[in-house]
C-alpha cells in the first residue's frame, strides 16, 4: 500500500498544523517540516520548537534540512540525531530566488558538481553525521531540474550514486514555479533509473487525483511499476485536511469537521503565538481552504475580507461569512 506523506509547507505546515491535523483527521503516514536553515541559529526559537520531541510527540516527523554545506548539514543532523530523530530530508527543491540564487534548494540542481560533493560529504564515511549514526535514514526532495528538463539526467546520475532512504520527486522545473502540469514524463525517467524508493509529490488535490495516479504507477506497462512507495500531498492537504482519511477508508472530511478543525487551529495558534500572528498564520490557511468555494469571484471576495481582517471578533465574523459560501 503507498504511504501517505504530508508535504514541508514554510509558515503551514509547522508543529501547531501537524498536531491538529492529526487529531481531526490522521491517516498520514510521514511529516515533514518545512525547511530549516542549519546554520547556527538551528537550535533556537523557530526550529527548536519545530523539531523539539515534546511538540511532535506521537508523529513520525522528519526534520528538512536546507543547505549545501556539508559541515552545517553535518552539525544539525548530529543535533537532530540527539533529539531522537530517525530520518533527515535535504531540500533541493525550494524555487526561491534568494535561496536558489545561492545554490540551495533548487539552486543546487544547476551545479551538479557541488551537488555531488555535497552529498559525498554527507554521505562520507568519516565525521558526518552517518558515521556517528549509522542508522539514520537519509531523504531527499528534489524537482527534475532548474531551467531545462535536460538537467535532471545529470541529477538522477549524481542522486543515484548515494544510497538516499527514499528520493521524493516533485516534477516540476525551478522556473515552472507550481505553473503548469508536473512533467510525468521526467518523473517516469526516474522511476526507471533509480533503484531506491521514490516518492510522488505534485497537484493531488483529491482521493481522486491520488487515485488516478496509483492506478497509473501500478500499471506494469507504464513505467512506474513498483517504484513509488509513497505520495506526498502538499496544497490539497491545507485545503482538504481530511484528504488522507478519504483516500484511506473513503471517508470525507464533512463541513463540520473542517470547521471544527479550522476553529480549533486558531486557537492553537493563538496560545501559542498570540492573536495578531495567529490570524496571519490562518489567513495563509484559509487561501487554500476558499479553494473549496467553486465560483471564482465569490471565492475572491470572501478571501479579501479574511485578509483584511484585523483582531479576534473582525477575523471570527470574516470566517462566519466564509463558512456560509463553502459547499
Ligand atoms: C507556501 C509553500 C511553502 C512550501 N515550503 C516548502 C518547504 O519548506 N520545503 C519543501 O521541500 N517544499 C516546500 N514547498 C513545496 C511543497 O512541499 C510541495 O512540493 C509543492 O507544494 C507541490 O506539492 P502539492 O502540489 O501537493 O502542493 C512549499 C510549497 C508552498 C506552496
Amino acid at each position: 500500500m503507498i504511504k501517505l506523506y504530508l508535504a514541508p509547507m514554510e509558515e503551514l505546515t509547522g508543529y501547531i498544523f501537524r498536531n491538529a491535523v492529526n487529531r481531526h483527521f490522521g491517516h498520514i503516514d510521514k511529516y515533514f517540516t518545512p525547511f530549516l536553515s542549519p546554520d547556527n541559529r538551528i537550535m533556537k526559537t523557530r526550529s527548536a520548537r519545530e523539531i523539539i520531541p515534546a511538540n511532535n510527540e506521537g508523529l513520525y516527523v522528519v526534520p528538512q534540512l536546507l543547505t549545501n554545506d556539508p559541515p552545517q548539514f553535518n552539525d544539525a543532523a548530529k543535533l537532530i540525531c540527539d533529539m531522537g530523530y530517525q530520518e533527515i530530508n535535504i531540500n533541493f527543491g525550494c524555487p526561491s530566488n534568494t535561496v536558489a540564487s545561492k545554490f540551495k534548494g533548487s539552486g543546487i540542481l544547476r551545479s551538479p558538481e557541488l551537488m555531488d560533493r555535497f552529498l559525498d560529504g554527507v554521505f562520507d564515511k568519516k565525521g558526518s553525521a552517518l558515521s556517528q549514526y549509522p542508522d539514520l535514514r537519509i531523504s531527499v526532495k528534489t524537482r527534475v531540474g532548474y531551467n531545462e528538463t535536460s538537467d535532471f539526467e545529470k541529477v538522477l546520475d549524481i542522486l543515484d550514486l548515494y544510497p538516499f532512504y527514499e528520493i521524493i520527486i516533485h516534477p516540476r522545473l525551478k522556473k515552472d514555479l507550481y505553473n503548469h502540469k508536473p512533467r510525468m514524463e521526467l518523473f517516469r525517467s526516474a522511476c526507471a533509473k533509480l533503484t531506491g524508493d521514490i516518492v510522488y509529490n505534485g497537484d493531488i488535490f483529491s482521493a481522486a487525483d491520488f487515485n488516478a495516479l496509483t492506478e497509473l504507477f501500478d500499471d506494469p506497462s507504464d513505467g512506474y511499476a513498483g517504484k513509488v512507495t509513497a505520495a506526498m500531498i502538499g496544497r490539497g492537504a491545507i485545503k482538504d485536511p481530511g484528504i488522507f482519511r478519504q483516500i484511506r477508508t473513503d471517508k470525507a472530511g464533512t463541513k463540520a469537521e473542517l470547521f471544527d478543525f479550522l476553529d480549533e487551529l486558531y486557537e492553537d495558534y493563538k496560545e501559542v503565538l498570540g492573536t495578531d500572528n495567529a490570524i496571519s498564520k490562518m489567513k495563509e490557511v484559509w487561501s487554500y481552504v476558499t479553494l473549496l468555494i467553486p465560483d471564482e469571484k465569490e471565492r475572491m471576495r470572501v478571501l479579501k475580507t479574511i485578509v483584511s481582517a484585523k483582531g479576534d471578533a473582525r477575523y471570527k465574523d470574516a470566517v462566519i461569512v466564509a463558512k456560509g459560501k463553502i459547499r
